[in-house]
């Protein structure tokens, strides 16, 4: 664990459907109709009132969050940010949407005042972003956040669904921790 002030940034193993946190943060794509990965886990477990309200969103620019009920998830929100598909960008472009997705989820979650959020590696699967710059932007965006919002005492948890993603995140947090 990482702390920013009165904040903290920390790593967990596992499926983030099972996460009792305040939002649970959803790679999603432009649509907000669900898909595979992570977007499909969070679907099924948070049943078909995620996707009636979703639908009712009209869709999410790349880089944007939009942030709706948790419905069965033992998350109380969802926020579904849409990640960069890295292949179709110039990498300087990718990195700024992506760091864009980590700001505006962690905006959305203050103005909601959450204080608990856990983010999936948003864009390093389907999406192509390769993963170790994709986690260096994760977390030196989130703990530029949390640097420039200490009035936030916020609890960030980086969801990791095998054991690379886990080494990578664990790699940059030690990072962050010296630096
Ligand atoms: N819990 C946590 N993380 C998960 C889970 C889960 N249940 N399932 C998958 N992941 C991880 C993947 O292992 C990867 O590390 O989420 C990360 C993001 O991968 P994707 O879900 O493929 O998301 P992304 O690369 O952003 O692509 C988004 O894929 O599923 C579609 O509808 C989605 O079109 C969108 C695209």
């Amino acid at each position: 664990m990482v702390r920013v002030g009165d904040s903290t940034m920390e790593t967990w193993r596992g499926d983030i459907t099972t996460l009792e946190v305040d939002a649970i943060v959803n790679a999603a794509n432009s649509s907000l109709l669900g898909g595979g990965g992570v977007d499909g886990a969070i679907h099924a477990a948070a049943g078909p009132e995620l996707l009636e309200e979703c639908r009712a969103l009209g869709g999410c620019p790349t880089g944007e969050a939009r942030i709706t009920a948790g419905y069965q998830l033992p998350a109380a929100h969802v926020i579904h940010t849409v990640g960069p598909i890295y292949p179709r960008l110039s990498p300087e472009r990718a990195a700024e949407l992506l760091a864009s997705c980590y700001t505006n989820s962690l905006d959305l979650a203050a103005e909601q005042g959450l204080a608990s959020v856990a983010f999936s590696a948003i864009s390093t699967g389907v999406y192509g972003y390769p993963l170790g710059e994709a986690t260096a932007i994760a977390v030196a965006t989130t703990r530029a956040w949390l640097e420039a919002h200490p009035e936030q005492r916020m609890r960030v948890v980086f969801c990791c669904f095998d054991a690379r993603t886990l080494a990578a995140y664990e790699a940059e947090l030690a990072h962050a921790a010296i630096n």
